[in-house]
């Protein structure tokens, strides 16, 4: 996965295709990755009401354009980590702010002293981690009033759902993410946004068949397979009622 990671933030700083698409889809080309439309990042920094001067972590930061976005609109000094080293570089040469910081690390080693956070956000990130360890590493993170807002798609392959799961039943607590959070003591709402992860994978595949020929030129086709593919499979998993997006946004009471 982190080669494919490195080779794809390589080829979208300079991709004319990629750059048109993520506009076109998301509201605003930051170079994302994750499932999260403008409207989407709206949501989160509004429902966790992060206030000027606030210390905010965001996970999985990648090039760091959600994360300026956030911090630019709300005040708040932000630290994003990413694993991938060209992602980071990106994000600095993008993205200078002196209320911001990138680090190229890895979720598994984080180094920072408990409570350095108010926030933690994370877009589509979580999966690739076990969840339960780094859910249990964020409650340290964070203060003891401290908030997160995790953005979260639990998709079961639909040929073969989870057997934790009925098929079209998979409620916000029942996901590998829900549990975690409970198994921590940490309370949270849940905010279903698998209707429109439907509709933006629609989109998506419009946008990017209109692209094709773009991508194909720029011999970057290898972008065009893994977000149409994606969207394929979204549908496919919402369709048979195996496939739930979230926006969870946790509070740590105590300790
Ligand atoms: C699906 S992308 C989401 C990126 C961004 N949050 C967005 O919404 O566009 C997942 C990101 O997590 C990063 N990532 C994956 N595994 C990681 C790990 N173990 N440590 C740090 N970053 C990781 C990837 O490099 C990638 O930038």
């Amino acid at each position: 996965m982190k080669d494919w990671y490195e080779r794809y933030y390589t080829a979208i700083q300079h991709s004319a295709a990629y750059s048109e698409f993520c506009t076109r889809v998301f509201g605003r080309n930051l170079g994302q990755h994750g499932f999260s439309d403008m409207d989407q990042v709206q949501l989160l920094i509004d429902a966790l009401d992060i206030h000027p001067d606030d210390r905010l972590l965001d996970l999985g930061c990648g090039i760091g354009g959600i994360l300026n976005s956030v911090a630019s609109s709300t005040g708040a000094f932000a630290v994003g980590v990413d694993y991938i080293e060209q992602a980071v570089t990106l994000a600095h040469s993008r993205y200078a702010n002196p209320r911001l910081q990138y680090v190229a690390t890895d979720i598994g080693s984080l180094c920072f002293n408990p409570g350095s956070f108010d926030i933690v956000i994370s877009i589509d990130t979580l999966y690739f981690n076990a969840i339960p360890e780094t859910i249990a590493v964020l409650r340290e993170l964070i203060t003891p009033n401290g908030r997160m807002g995790l953005l979260y798609s639990h998709g079961a392959d639909p040929d073969n759902p989870l057997p934790t799961f009925d098929r079209g039943e998979l409620p916000s607590d029942r996901t590998p993410l829900g549990v975690a959070l409970s198994s921590h003591s940490l309370a949270y709402t849940a905010t279903d946004l698998t209707e429109p992860d439907y509709k933006h994978a629609l989109l998506k595949k419009s946008v990017l068949e209109e692209l094709h020929s773009k991508f194909v030129d720029e011999r970057n086709e290898f972008l065009y397979e893994n977000r149409y593919g994606e969207a394929n499979g979204v549908m496919a998993a919402i369709d048979a009622g195996a496939h739930a997006r979230y926006l969870y946004i946790v509070t740590k009471t105590g300790k």
